[in-house]
């Protein structure tokens, strides 16, 4: 089974503003997949044409197997709004109800999902207070045990950790690995990229309503993967022809194969310099990040396509 299998999908807002351009997309079953972006690239677009929020322009390919908008399938999606607004004259467990009553969940498995969730999401002791006292963190916390209620096949988290302090995104984190370890898949969007890179086992990157890459962290950063050597001084004239890069006290070798590294570690040991450090480098999600924004930008210059 797939969980998101879209393909071609357009959406121009008022014949005008080219929101998403072609973009094609799969997340597969039981992974939690990140999609990335700057502002405005398009993330929460196509969130909103999977929840048949909007509607897009063009579109074709299925979620949770089903066409997208599928009441079927919207059952079994849990889903996590950018900058939610519940009723503030709600308690926490009045949310929990009534927007898993709206998902068609009966009430006394409400009953007991909404007091284990709040558990779960660090809001024990909070169910019965309004949530106009919670702080933007809680009502996040909230906003996703909401999306949890009805034990959904696929979680729709559109920037889950937004506004909530470390420790929270932290545990925030762990719960995403827990649910996905339950069998869940997960499709995330998030500005946070170290967070994605912590806990994505595949991510998109999308630049102007464009995905300009696709795939495992791994996979896209494995041509970057290098060892860099640092000594404490210049290194010799040989370490040159030796390294494809010298620079300062480093010097760097592509690829990841550490054997390679070694008669050169042998020789500069010899000549006495004193090595300050070994470590295979590759490209952060970051890196990654800013390549793909630079790719759309100056097209041709670098960049990859999965
Ligand atoms: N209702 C709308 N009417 C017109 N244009 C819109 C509408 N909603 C979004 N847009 C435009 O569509 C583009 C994509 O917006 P979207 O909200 O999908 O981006 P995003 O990647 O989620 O950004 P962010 O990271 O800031 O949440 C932007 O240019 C935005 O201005
Ligand atoms: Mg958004």
């Amino acid at each position: 089974m797939s969980a998101i299998s879209l393909k071609d999908v357009y959406k121009t807002y008022r014949g005008k503003v080219h929101a998403l351009r072609g973009v094609s997309i799969d997340v597969h079953d039981g992974e939690i997949f990140g999609l990335l972006g700057p502002n405005g690239a398009g993330k929460s677009t196509l969130v909103k044409i999977m929840m048949t929020i909007i509607h897009a322009t063009r579109a074709s390919g299925t979620v949770l197997d089903l066409p997208i908008g599928h009441l079927d399938g919207l059952r079994q999606i849990g889903y996590l709004p950018e900058h939610h607004r519940f009723p503030e004259y709600l308690t926490g467990t009045q949310v929990l109800h009534y927007y898993s009553a709206l998902c068609g969940v009966d009430r006394s498995t409400r009953k007991k999902r909404a007091t284990e969730l709040l558990d779960r999401l660090g809001l024990c002791g909070w169910g019965k207070k309004r949530i106009n006292t919670y702080s933007k963190g809680m009502l996040q916390r909230l906003g996703i045990a909401q999306a949890l209620m009805n034990h959904p096949k696929l979680l729709i988290l559109d920037e889950p950790t937004d506004g909530v302090d470390p420790v929270g995104r932290r545990e925030i984190r762990d719960l995403l690995s827990e649910l996905k370890d339950e069998g869940h898949a997960i499709f995330l969007n998030s500005h946070l990229l170290s967070e994605l890179e912590m806990v994505c086992d595949r991510v998109a990157i999308m630049v102007k309503g464009k995905v300009t890459m696709q795939g495992t962290i791994d996979s896209l950063t494995n041509a970057s993967k290098r060892i860099e050597i640092e000594i404490d001084c210049s290194p010799p004239e040989w370490t040159r022809e030796a390294f494809d890069k010298v620079e300062g006290q480093k010097m760097t070798k592509l690829g990841d194969d550490s054997t390679i590294v070694q008669p050169m570690i042998d020789r500069l040991r010899a000549e006495q310099f004193t090595i300050r450090s070994v470590k295979p480098v590759r490209e952060s999600l970051e890196d990654l990040f800013m390549r793909a924004v630079d790719h759309i930008d100056n097209p041709g210059s670098h960049g990859s396509k999965e």
